[in-house]
Parts: C-alpha cells; sequence; structure tokens
C-alpha cells in the first residue's frame, strides 16, 4: 500500500508554514471532539490563539491531509527546552474519520519521531471517559495511570536505530515533494 492509498489521503509532517491547516482542522471538530482533544469545551477563539503558538520548534504536528486539508493530526510538544527525556503527544481525527485506522497510525508516527529525538517518555493525558484512546494507546503498550479523572498514558519510545532514523528521513523527503504540490492549492485558495 502506498501512502497516499490509505482512505485517500497522505500522512505528513506539518511544516510551520502551515499552521493555518492545522487551526482549520480543529475549528471543524465537533463539540465533543474539541471537549475530547483539548479535556474541556473549547470555542473557537481558544482554538486560534491555540493554533496561533504551534508551529514553533518545540513541537511536530504530524497530519492525514487530504486533498490539502488537514482531517486528522498528532502534536507531539517537547517537555523542556530540548527534545530529549519527556514529550507530550495530543490527538485529534475529524468525526468522519475517526474508527479506520488513521488515530493507531498517527500514533506510531509520533513513537517514531519521538524515538528518534531521544524521547524516552511519552505522555497522553485523556479524559477518563475517553475509552477510544486509551484503546489506541494501549496498543502502542501505554502504561495507563489514572491520575484526578484523567487517564495518563505512558509510552517508553524505545532507542533510536538507523531504521527508524533512515525511515523517517525518507518520509520527510517524500513528504516535502507532498508540501511543495499542495502549495498551488493554497495559493489558489
Ligand atoms: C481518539 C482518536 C484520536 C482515535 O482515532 P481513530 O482514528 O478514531 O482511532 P483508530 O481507528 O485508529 O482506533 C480506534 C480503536 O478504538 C476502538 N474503539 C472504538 N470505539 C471504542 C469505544 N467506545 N471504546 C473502546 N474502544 C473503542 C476501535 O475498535 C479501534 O480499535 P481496533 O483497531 O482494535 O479495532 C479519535 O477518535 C479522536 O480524535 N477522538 C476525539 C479527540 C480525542 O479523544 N483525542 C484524544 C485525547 S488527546
Amino acid at each position: 500500500m502506498t501512502e497516499s492509498d490509505f482512505w485517500g489521503g497522505t500522512f505528513r509532517k506539518l511544516w510551520p508554514t502551515e499552521t493555518e491547516k492545522f487551526r482549520d482542522h480543529l475549528l471543524r471538530l465537533d463539540k465533543e471532539t474539541r471537549r475530547l482533544r483539548f479535556g474541556m469545551p473549547v470555542n473557537d477563539q481558544f482554538i486560534s490563539d491555540y493554533a496561533a503558538r504551534v508551529g514553533d520548534w518545540d513541537s511536530i504536528i504530524h497530519a492525514f491531509v487530504v486533498n490539502g486539508e488537514v482531517r486528522a493530526a498528532a502534536e507531539l510538544r517537547r517537555i523542556g527546552d530540548h527534545w530529549s527525556g519527556e514529550a507530550e503527544a495530543a490527538f485529534s481525527v475529524e468525526t468522519d474519520y475517526q474508527n479506520k485506522g488513521i488515530g493507531s497510525e498517527l500514533l506510531g508516527r509520533v513513537v517514531r519521531s519521538a524515538r528518534n529525538r531521544g524521547i524516552d517518555r511519552l505522555y497522553m493525558n485523556c479524559l477518563l471517559e475517553n475509552r477510544k484512546m486509551q484503546r489506541v494507546a494501549k496498543k502502542f503498550e501505554a502504561s495507563l495511570q489514572f491520575e484526578h479523572g484523567d487517564v495518563i498514558g505512558r509510552v517508553q519510545p524505545g532507542v533510536p536505530t538507523y531504521l527508524s532514523i533512515w525511515s523517517e528521513a525518507i518520509e520527510d523527503g517524500s513528504n516535502f515533494m507532498m508540501a511543495v504540490l499542495d502549495l498551488p492549492k493554497r495559493r489558489a485558495a
């Protein structure tokens, strides 16, 4: 299967100049998906402010892109000044795209990115009732801790290998081409 065969879209990292695509995706999330993503109800202004802060070197956004639009995203954010030690991840899949394996694929990519950056503890915060996210985390052998009504999933990404670094680098190269191909669509829009 090539990447573009996957539910008619492509998995790739977003460039720092593409934060508006990430914002538009978050703005499309319905009320319940927003609440599960952010752990509380949030309005459009909150999302716009949140997305405006992303795009620096503190985070990496893995996205599922269909016809130039981000339909699902996973944010890997470092904790602390450097990429090492600990990081956190958060996921959002638009309703029509849920339950198709996209969240699991994104988590796999996040775990590999974390591993290649020397992260040995990857945290995912989710609400207690969010069984689906817990199910996805469990696929990656996350240990789940229950704290103050939330669940904290902890994954140990493992040590980088030549293969994990090489596969991410190869994908980044082809992702660059996909982003360039998206550019005329963005200009037209
Ligand atoms: C949680 C989320 C990221 C998962 O993404 P997704 O693409 O829907 O997930 P996948 O299709 O890869 O996997 C879902 C798994 O949960 C299972 N599942 C679905 N509904 C479930 C439920 N109510 N309880 C338990 N498991 C459930 C599915 O069967 C599937 O498991 P399987 O692959 O073993 O069959 C996505 O649904 C989402 O964006 N939810 C709202 C925001 C959110 O909760 N974010 C996480 C907080 S950071």
